[in-house]
């Protein structure tokens, strides 16, 4: 009998610390960093995710990077523009150049989603909600 109490408060305990324990969404804590390196070539650099400094939980499979023009006389959507794999990292983080798709003279802000490798299949959107630079870059030309 009394055994049989022990096994059923394990279970509820074993349960709640399942719920309690339910992992987080990644994101960085540290802003991405962008220059344009010249006309159309903007280079973005961030930190790899790091669980014990950054919100939320890893392991992280892919980082998803987005640009938007910093325009508001029309609607400008993010769009995602590179995957950048985790093992993909020189030193402790990452750079990417984006040399398409970029107005000339017109300013980017740009966003880095963390997507987990344990996304428990839910959708990608849930991931959407990546740090951003602190401001805008402006894609300089003279042309
Ligand atoms: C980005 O461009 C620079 C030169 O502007 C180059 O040295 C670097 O290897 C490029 N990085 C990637 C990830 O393509
Ligand atoms: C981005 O847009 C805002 C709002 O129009 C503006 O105040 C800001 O100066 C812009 N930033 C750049 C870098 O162009």
């Amino acid at each position: 009998m009394a055994r049989n109490m022990i096994f059923w408060l394990l279970l509820i305990i074993v349960t709640e610390t399942r719920v309690a324990r339910r992992r987080e969404l990644p994101r960085l804590l540290t802003a991405p960093q962008a220059v344009f390196s010249s006309c159309n070539n903007l280079k973005v650099t961030w930190k790899e995710f790091d669980a014990s400094k950054d919100d939320g939980d890893g392991p992280i499979s892919h980082y998803l990077v987005f640009i938007k023009a910093n325009i508001t006389d029309f609607v400008s959507a993010w769009t995602q523009i590179y995957t950048v794999f985790s093992q993909n990292r020189v030193g402790l983080s990452y750079t990417v150049n984006i040399t398409t798709g970029l107005i000339p003279n017109v300013a980017y802000n740009v966003r880095v989603d963390s997507v987990p490798q344990d996304t428990n299949n839910e959708p990608l959107n849930k991931y959407m909600d990546g740090r951003e630079l602190r401001d805008p870059v402006l894609n300089q030309c003279n042309c």
